[in-house]
């Protein structure tokens, strides 16, 4: 693909959801867009660009789904699940019987359902509930689904795969599958979610949020103004975690960092 084209991307990709495609992705871009591009029938990435264009906002969705990363893993940076659990038991200890939490970037489900699991025996008789939400539509579906593969279930602890998931039917390959349990799904709600488009269209106050490995994707512009909706959105001395390759250093939040990668609202003045 020529340069311009490739420039032409990352425009949209940034106009429309603040992803920065670094120079030197227009390999990766270009692989990612073969298959779309053969689904239209056209030939070359120039066209793709003036189909794009052209469309209301469908073939958007489509392209943003092609260009994300989305790898993601059950259990993946453990020691947040443990600082969760900790926060929450404290919680709950003290009193608090509802609870709010958003996952921000939840991929297919992995991540989202990792909560849960790790909610469900501390927060037993409250009222908790978990938004969970992506970009991506391809993701969301098959996070919705709740159906894994053997590879895919390999992070999640031994004696906590039969509490959260059941063995189903193999699929069309012949793969053993694990579905998740109509209760940890009954907790979640999945939703489409642009980070790019504020204000975000929901209520805290929250509890905590995980926004993992998605504002690696964000210039620092981005990144202040996620920042930003999150604070209006969680309670005081709410946890943000976000990837351990991250960081919000350089940009003006009133979430202090509690150890990299996690970080507390303030506690005074909202
Ligand atoms: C690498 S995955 C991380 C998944 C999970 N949080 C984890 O840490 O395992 C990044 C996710 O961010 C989503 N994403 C990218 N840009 C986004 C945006 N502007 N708004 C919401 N989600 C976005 C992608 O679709 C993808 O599912």
């Amino acid at each position: 693909m020529d340069a311009t084209t490739f420039k032409d991307f990352q425009a949209i990709a940034y106009e429309k959801a603040g992803i920065f495609l670094r120079e030197g992705k227009a390999a990766l871009v270009q692989a990612r867009l073969a298959k779309r591009l053969r689904e239209l029938g056209l030939a070359t990435e120039r066209e793709y660009l003036d189909r794009l264009r052209a469309d209301g906002g469908e073939e958007v969705v489509l392209f943003l789904d092609a260009i994300s990363t989305n790898f993601t893993r059950f259990f993946r940076e453990p020691d947040h699940f443990d600082t969760l659990r900790d926060e929450v038991a404290a919680a709950r200890a003290g009193g608090q019987r509802r609870f709010r939490f958003w996952c921000a970037a939840s991929s297919s489900g992995e991540e989202p359902y990792t909560i849960a699991a790790v909610l469900d025996p501390v927060l037993e008789g409250c009222d908790w509930r978990l938004l969970a939400t992506d970009i991506s539509t391809r993701v969301l579906g098959r996070a919705q689904a709740g159906v894994y593969g053997p590879e895919e279930i390999d992070g999640i602890p031994p004696d906590v795969l039969p509490r959260v998931m059941e063995r189903v039917p193999p699929g069309e390959d012949g793969h053993e599958r694990w579905a998740v349990r109509d209760r940890f799904k009954e907790r979640i709600v999945f939703r489409r979610l642009n980070l790019a488009v504020h204000p975000y269209p929901m209520s805290g106050p929250l509890d905590a949020i995980f926004c993992r490995n998605v504002m690696i994707y964000f210039d620092r512009p981005m990144r202040a103004g996620v920042v930003g909706e999150f604070e209006r959105l969680v309670r005081p001395g709410a946890l943000l975690f976000i990837g351990h390759a991250e960081t919000l250093n350089g940009i003006p939040t009133r979430f202090r960092s509690e150890r990299p990668s996690v970080y507390r609202l303030a506690r005074e003045a909202r």
